[in-house]
């Protein structure tokens, strides 16, 4: 019996088989994604949850922060994510300005990430309870998020660790309750003290899912380009490298170019050499 085949784990992930991870004691893996090859290479290594977050603007856009890409862009890459996808559950992030304004706006953009993006769930920053139970009424499962919100960062005075302090310890797991009371079926932590989300974890029966909140958390959340070494302007102490892709990349451009300009590529083979024989296909497909 596969792995995926497994009575732990199905098939096809769904909603409610990821809120009910805390009951099983099983810890979730989700990664973020950005285009189809990304999505088929992080389900390949089976992960459960795959998120288009709007660190899109980040680490593809080239952004300083996330407060500037937009619905338009999140979708053209949750598209692209889904085609790529056949068993994890694809979570969009709802980016900055497309919740803020009236609640039926933000359902309206919730439907067309499902609708138009083929998501299965989007991810809401910050304590919205009102808003998860609006997009929630649309039928649109809404993973929360809370603890360093990127998009809170010019109240917070910059990427900041959160929840210090008995008084803002106690507004998180305030927060936490009433996230989960309005429906969200889990639960994003980012950058809190590992106590703190401990704490958390136990005072909601809703998967938590941690990033920089210690080990305690239900599942872990890491950036693509963080864990296998592509980002390479910022290093927060969460992010352990796994690879380190970029550098590698830069070595096998380089060695490319080095053959290009000696005249060592393409050789014969990697040319075509008869042109009567005009069937002849380009090449083989990759698998
Ligand atoms: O945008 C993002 O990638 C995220 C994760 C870090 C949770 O929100």
């Amino acid at each position: 019996m596969s792995e995926r085949q497994s009575p732990r784990r199905p098939r096809k992930i769904t909603v409610p088989w990821v809120a009910e991870a805390p009951a099983r004691s099983d810890k979730l893996v989700m990664a973020t994604a950005y285009d189809f090859s990304q999505a088929r290479q992080v389900e390949a290594a089976g992960v459960d949850l795959v998120l288009v977050g709007d660190s899109l603007a980040m680490v593809v856009l080239g952004h300083d922060d996330t407060l500037s890409v937009t619905v338009d862009e999140m979708l053209h890459h949750v598209k692209a994510v889904r085609r790529g996808l056949d068993h994890a559950l694809l979570v969009a992030d709802m980016p900055f300005g497309s919740f803020h304004g009236r609640p039926h706006t933000a359902v309206a953009e919730a439907i067309r990430f499902v609708k138009e993006g083929g998501a299965q769930a989007v991810k809401i920053e910050g304590r919205r309870p009102e808003l998860i139970q609006a997009i929630g009424a649309a039928e649109i499962p809404v993973m929360a998020h809370l603890g360093l919100t990127p998009q809170s960062i010019h109240r917070f005075g910059g990427f900041k660790v959160q929840g210090r302090g008995d008084e803002a310890a106690r507004a998180l797991v305030e927060a936490a309750r009433e996230v989960e009371a309005a429906g969200a079926f889990a639960l994003v932590l980012e950058c809190v003290p590992s106590q703190l989300a401990a704490e958390v974890t136990a005072a909601v029966s809703i998967p938590t899912i941690g990033i920089g909140a210690g080990p305690e958390c239900d599942g872990q959340v890491l950036v693509y380009h963080d864990l296998l070494g592509l980002e390479e302007r910022i290093a927060p102490r969460f992010v352990r490298r796994y690879a380190e892709l970029g550098l590698a990349g830069r070595e096998a451009i380089a060695a490319w170019a080095e053959d290009v300009r000696r005249g060592r590529f393409p050789t014969a083979e990697e040319s075509y050499a008869d042109p009567s024989r005009s069937e002849e296909s380009v090449g083989r497909l990759y698998g």
